[in-house]
């Protein structure tokens, strides 16, 4: 299958931090396409030759095991060649339909990792140029709007242009093996769907933690926050994954459809529970893994009076059949004590007890992301019986299935990024959110943001290294549950 896979934005971090590694990851596991040609697209002047040398150089700064050898970059590097545009220029895009023009492929993707800002007008100059056939993809990469009127006319503009079945909106949560994993163990297994439901679950806990600060990005995340950057687009889609209905058959419009059922069953918003189920932090100075690191507002391209959150906790409900009143809990944050995302399933207790069980300590499915990837069922054991203890008074001991993806599967596991590449190359519409979907994560969270923006308060402040504001342990402690290191 011959792909022209165009890079919009070639010389930029995600190309070279993200896409590269992935593509090359795919040529030496050899699942890319045959024939394919990556196109870079930038306002540099470069030739073919000089943005092979660059993406090189870039590579050195890519994880050991994932970076070329010498030998290796230069055979994939014949796949790479070069466009100088300036995407704002209309004129500019003639340099790239003679490109496309030298041969025929089977598909064409576009693939736009720019600002936002430049949506509009790449998508309008492709289709005036005639860059728009049935072979041609479009992918977008977020900030995908910064709010619901922002995130709509972006799917306006390109919607003008493009179907829905030519655009591919990346939510690179969705491309993680255990994700994939997720929906496997849900819907390729019949063993838990009898128990996935609010007669048995007592409530779901969403942790995305990371131990980075904002590192050099502070000037975008200024305007972003948390809330925007990872509770909107992954923790939303990582809670349709769990909550969804199985869907028809594998088809992505089945699985988008009850994607969006969960998010429109999300319970909205009233003053009291954004006063009481929403909790914003932001990091002070503090030690992570031992180093000391500054406060955010200390970070380079942050105002020092900045009440930009880098921490949110939150408590949902949905309201649906198989849920109703089982808590949802989402908490993620930058510069918190360990980088980890899992999400624990708590089952509710024993109906009547006749042994006793350790105390605050439950059933629960952990659902590893990252960096481990599995499953671990908790369950409760006898171990060696103490003398004197009658069988009445017997205290269980938490024991643990571990299943862990990466040993069994090793090698054969695929990054997100070359995962969701692969999808795009071959059509295939499965891990990438709709429209609609989008639109609505974007309406749920809105109130919050407006009730931030209306909130002298500001976010509450946390030492770096630490799992966020107390305030955050407080709201789930007053449904009578913890957060699981509080154990
Ligand atoms: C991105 C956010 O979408 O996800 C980043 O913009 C964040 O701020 C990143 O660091 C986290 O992704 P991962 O895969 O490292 O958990």
């Amino acid at each position: 299958m011959a792909f022209d896979l165009v890079f919009f934005g070639g010389t930029g971090d995600l190309v070279w931090r993200k896409l590269m590694p992935a593509l090359f990851q795919a040529y030496r596991h050899d699942t890319l396409p045959e024939g394919g040609r990556i196109i870079g697209v930038g306002r540099d002047d470069l030739s073919d030759e000089q943005y092979r040398q660059q993406i090189q150089s870039r590579f050195e700064q890519v994880e050991g095991d994932k970076r070329p050898n010498s030998e290796e970059f230069a055979r994939f590097a014949s796949l790479l060649c070069y466009v100088r545009m300036d995407l704002s220029k209309p004129e500019s895009y003639a340099a790239l339909a003679a490109r496309l023009a030298e041969r025929e492929t089977d598909n064409v993707v576009m693939y736009l990792s720019t600002a936002p800002s430049l949506f509009t007008t790449v998508c309008e100059q492709l289709a005036a140029n005639g860059l728009n056939t049935s072979k041609t993809r479009i992918v977008l990469e977020k900030p995908l709007g910064h709010d619901l009127a922002s995130n709509r006319a972006i799917n306006e503009a390109v919607g003008k242009v493009f179907k829905e079945q030519q655009i591919f909106r990346i939510d690179h949560y969705l491309g993680k093996p255990a994700v994939q994993n997720l929906f496997a163990m849900r819907f390729g297994n019949a063993l838990f769907e009898p128990l996935w439901r609010r007669e048995h679950i007592a409530n779901i806990q969403i942790t995305m933690s990371e131990e980075l600060g904002v590192e050099k990005r502070g000037g975008f995340y200024e305007t972003t926050g948390a809330l925007r950057d990872m509770v909107q687009n992954h923790a939303l889609q990582l809670l349709c994954a769990i909550a969804m209905e199985p869907p028809i058959n594998a088809h992505a419009d089945a699985i988008r459809d009850e994607k969006l059922k969960v998010l429109r069953a999300l319970k909205r918003w009233t003053p009291e529970t954004l006063s009481q189920h929403v909790v914003r932090g932001q990091y002070a100075a503090g030690n992570v893994d031992g180093q000391a690191v500054p406060a955010y507002r200390d970070e380079p391209g942050v105002s020092p009076t900045s009440t930009t959150e880098t921490f949110v906790a939150l408590r949902t409900e949905i309201a649906n059949w198989r849920w109703a009143g089982v808590p949802f809990y989402i908490r993620t944050g930058k510069r918190m004590a360990s980088r980890e995302a899992h999400i624990e399933i708590n089952f509710r207790s024993t109906p009547h007890e006749i042994f006793q069980s350790p105390v605050g300590q439950v059933n629960k499915l952990v659902i590893h992301l990252q960096p481990k990837d599995g499953l671990e069922l908790h369950l409760f054991a006898q171990g060696q019986s103490k003398r004197g203890q009658g069988s009445g008074g017997q205290t269980l001991s938490p024991v643990h299935l571990d299943l862990d993806f990466d040993k069994r599967f090793g090698s054969e596991r695929v990054g997100a990024y070359e995962r969701l590449l692969l999808d795009v190359l071959d059509g295939r519409l499965n891990l990438f959110v709709r429209s609609d979907e989008q639109e609505e994560a974007w309406r749920w969270v809105e109130p919050i943001l407006r009730h931030w923006a209306a909130d002298p308060v500001g976010p509450r402040p946390y030492a770096a290294g630490t799992w966020g504001p107390s305030a955050s342990s407080a709201m789930i402690a007053r449904d009578g549950f913890c957060w699981s290191e509080e154990i």
